[in-house]
């Protein structure tokens, strides 16, 4: 009995023809409304074409497209240089996996040498392997410091300092050195003045949260490469667009058609159709929660706990942000930390805000002034606070 279930349900048939295409780190061949942003980096990076450094910054928030758009310029860079007889090395380092000098560095030489030894050596002669193998290569060594801000905040900018320097030491032969920085944060403003002054100003590349349109546009693309013909409805892909237009962010959107596509496979049904996404949504929203609340600092999860306990207890959608000042402040000394001032306080607000979780508008009637009303559009206040205590 059990291992016909087993069978059949492993040859049943699948709206999906190609599921790798729905994976996070699949590359797809063109990339919908970042055209003008892969043009950039390309000018941007046509010195290092001539052996020469060159250094960027990737900035934007969540899923708007960063490592896939430095992922794809990176390999044709690295290609297109093969045509003209040139070795670039390409090196992709996650900074959330990889956030202390030497992890960075053991990552760089192992691309080199898979079997380089993960301890014994110091920081410095890591440096001194990394430039003699570039050397020894002719090689120029394009890394890209993904999750940069990771890094930075545990290790500083020491790193980034020594490696862009590799180019312009006069003591030691040219090391062609470029490293792009990705984050969601302003890294550069966390260099201090030494490594600041390899990393130019201007060499910025900001990626806007995608619009309704965009992703209505990369959704289209994901369902060609990834379903079968005729198998997703457009009011489908319309819903998903929609939804994931709150946060402007691919990722989701694409998670939203992965999650509808195995619903609809698991209902042995052919096509897949709004109600799948609205189910796949339902299951998708805890996932999101999950990773958005991961990246919020100390307050504002306190801030969002306030508010989540404020929503919690009252019949009202709205709540004015003087009551969540005082159920923040409380907050706090709960977990023994000191309440921030009213300006920080606001700009925590504002950050939740952007990241998604809450609404502010202003209140149209009676008050004294203008007053700030906070709603909790997408998700129940209990669940958030249980979330939120268990990261805090
Ligand atoms: N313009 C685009 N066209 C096609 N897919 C995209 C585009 N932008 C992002 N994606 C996809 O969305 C997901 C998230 O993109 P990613 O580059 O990881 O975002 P970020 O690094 O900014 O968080 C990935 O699966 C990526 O392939
Ligand atoms: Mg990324």
């Amino acid at each position: 009995m059990m291992r016909d279930i087993i069978e059949d349900e492993l040859y049943s048939s699948s709206i999906i023809k190609e599921p790798k295409t729905l994976d996070f780190d699949y590359i797809p061949e063109e990339l919908p409304h970042r055209t003008s942003q892969l043009r950039q980096l390309a000018q941007l990076f046509k010195p290092a074409l001539a052996g020469l450094s060159q250094n960027a910054v990737i900035r934007g928030p969540v899923g708007t497209g960063k490592t896939v758009l430095t992922k794809k310029f990176c390999q044709r860079l690295v290609g297109i240089a093969r045509k003209e007889g040139k070795i670039i090395e390409y090196v992709h380092i996650n900074c959330r996996k990889r956030s202390t000098d030497s992890m960075v560095l053991l990552g760089i030489l192992t691309h080199f040498d898979p079997r380089f030894p993960d301890r014994g050596f110091s920081v410095q002669e890591m440096l001194d392997v990394l430039r003699r193998q570039l050397q020894r290569r002719e090689a120029h060594l394009l890394l890209v410091l993904d999750e940069a801000d990771a890094l930075l905040k545990k290790s500083g900018s020491n790193l980034i300092y020594n490696l862009t320097r590799f180019s312009d030491d006069i003591t030691q032969p040219q090391t062609p050195l470029s490293v792009i920085m990705i984050s969601q944060k302003d890294v550069i403003s966390e260099l201090d003045p030494a490594a600041l002054s390899t990393f130019k100003r201007s060499n910025v590349i900001n990626l806007a949260k995608y619009t309704r349109d965009e992703l209505f546009d990369i959704i289209q693309q994901r369902i060609t490469l990834a379903f079968h013909q005729g198998t997703v409805l457009q009011e489908s892909s319309e819903l998903i667009a929609d939804i994931a237009s709150g946060w402007g962010d691919a990722r989701f959107a694409i998670e939203l058609l992965w999650k509808a596509g195995m619903y609809t496979d698991e209902q042995h049904e052919q096509l897949l159709i709004p109600e799948h996404v609205r189910t796949a949504k339902a299951e998708t929203y805890s996932v999101v929660t999950e990773t958005k609340l991961q990246n919020l600092t100390q307050h504002q999860l306190l801030t969002l706990l306030a508010i989540a306990k404020r929503l919690q207890k009252s019949q009202a959608t709205y709540i004015t942000t003087g009551e969540i000042e005082n159920t923040y402040a409380i907050t706090c000394e709960e977990y023994g930390e000191k309440p921030r001032a009213h300006t920080m306080f606001w700009n925590y607000l504002k950050e939740i805000e952007h990241a998604g979780f809450i609404q502010i508008k202003l209140s149209g009637k009676g008050h004294l002034g203008t007053t700030q009303l906070v709603s909790l559009p997408d998700i129940p206040a209990k669940v958030l606070a249980e979330k939120i205590l268990t990261l805090l």
